[in-house]
């Protein structure tokens, strides 16, 4: 259950209310796909940085370990060890990204496994099915993500069939939920709005599935190719036809700057690969724009990544050693700078959240990008 506590213009403050506890928001999810936040970081050190929400993928578990296994262990919850919620992604973006070989049909997506070739099918109710199984807090509804661009034929199509979808999904849930031996029976629906860059198609899309009084909606689809400013010109179309007593949460989004923009226009929910990808590549995210800890000038640098961060990275490292162990390929360097990076997108939403509670969002907002653009 969303609560509003208070909005700023257009962003908003809330809070929602699930079994697993109370997220606070706008809030960003930690990518953790295969049950793992890549880059070797667990869910201890996730807590350490006290982080809410942590993000899976429906498609990597049904693949590996399987969604059965992962339902004897207990769910995922008890197989990860995070006690906190869980959102888990429906399969329909990774199935197509990722898998091979694939045919969309009405009853669902015929394709290959991107682990062993193997056929799989999966459609609304496999996909409500193995999430259920997973038993995360949220599950989101299956969707196609249609390409960019797309004509607006195949868009209206695709968002059609994507709206039956998710009534079969609707149904699944209801029926998985009422079941004696589902882990948790009340696992929450967030419906997906497609429709790329056709903003009519959006909007009618948003007016529709609206209706149907799910949990929370999202904004699909988007960051697949167009442009930023496409990006939020949609968003700020979509957004007001979408229940403002419901969270919003935008797929896949993005940098820093993404989200502010987005959270201006009134988005809850974040998730993205940037910090852990960055912080793979060895960049670290600063207040003062992205550093690449591998350049030379860190050698003799006695100081942390960034000056006053809180990071249990940045109260105990130098950069000089971490530019050592990324210079000597240590998967230690790595997890620095992947924890240091979740950390300063996890403190971000809470500035975010503190700057509308204290309706000065704009400010900050300001204030943050032109000190990101300064440099070092
Ligand atoms: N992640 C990023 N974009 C999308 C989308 O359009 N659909 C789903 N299911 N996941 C996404
Ligand atoms: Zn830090």
């Amino acid at each position: 259950m969303y609560r509003l506590i208070t909005r700023d213009n257009n962003a908003k403050r809330g809070e929602f209310h699930t079994v697993h506890g109370t997220i606070q928001t706008p809030v960003f999810m930690n990518v953790g796909t295969a049950a793992a936040i890549k880059g070797a970081v667990s869910t201890l050190d996730l807590q350490a940085i006290d982080t809410q929400v942590e993000l899976s993928n429906t498609y990597h578990l049904h693949v590996r370990p399987g969604d059965l296994v992962v339902k004897k262990m207990g769910g995922l919850h008890k197989f990860m060890v995070w006690d906190k919620p869980i959102l888990t992604d429906s399969g329909g973006f990774q199935v197509f990204s990722l898998a091979g070989l694939r045919k969309i049909k009405e009853e669902g997506v015929y394709f290959q496994s991107h682990i062993d070739g193997k056929r799989i099918f999966m459609g609304p109710e496999e996909s409500m099915q193995i999430q259920s199984n997973l038993a995360s807090t949220i599950a989101m509804a299956f969707d196609e993500c249609p390409p960019h661009p797309a004509t607006r034929k195949y868009m209206q199509d695709s968002v059609d069939r994507t709206t039956r979808w998710l009534l079969r999904c609707k149904t699944e849930m209801e029926r998985l939920n009422s079941l004696e031996d589902t882990i948790n029976p009340k696992q929450m629906l967030f419906g997906i709005n497609q429709g790329g860059t056709f903003a009519d198609i959006r909007i009618e899309h948003a007016r529709r599935i609206s209706e149907l009084d799910l949990d929370g909606y999202a904004l699909g689809g988007l960051a697949v190719g167009e442009s930023h400013e496409e990006m939020y010109e949609i968003i700020e179309q979509t957004v007001p036809y979408l229940p403002l007593e419901k969270p919003t949460y935008l797929m896949g989004v993005g940098t820093p700057a993404n989200i502010l923009e987005a959270v201006e226009r009134g988005v809850d929910f974040f998730d993205c690969v940037y910090p852990s990808r960055n912080g793979r590549h060895g960049h670290a995210y600063t207040n003062h724009g992205k550093m690449n800890l591998l350049n030379a000038k860190y050698e003799l640098d006695e100081r942390p990544i960034e000056e006053g961060c809180q990071c249990p990275v940045c109260k105990t490292y130098s950069r000089a050693y971490i530019r050592h162990l990324l210079k000597a390929k240590e998967m230690l360097g790595l997890r620095f700078l992947v924890t240091h990076n979740l950390y300063f997108y996890n403190k971000m939403m809470e500035e975010i959240r503190m700057a509308i509670e204290e309706h000065r969002f704009q400010e900050y907002k300001r204030d943050k990008l032109a000190r990101m653009a300064e440099g070092e």
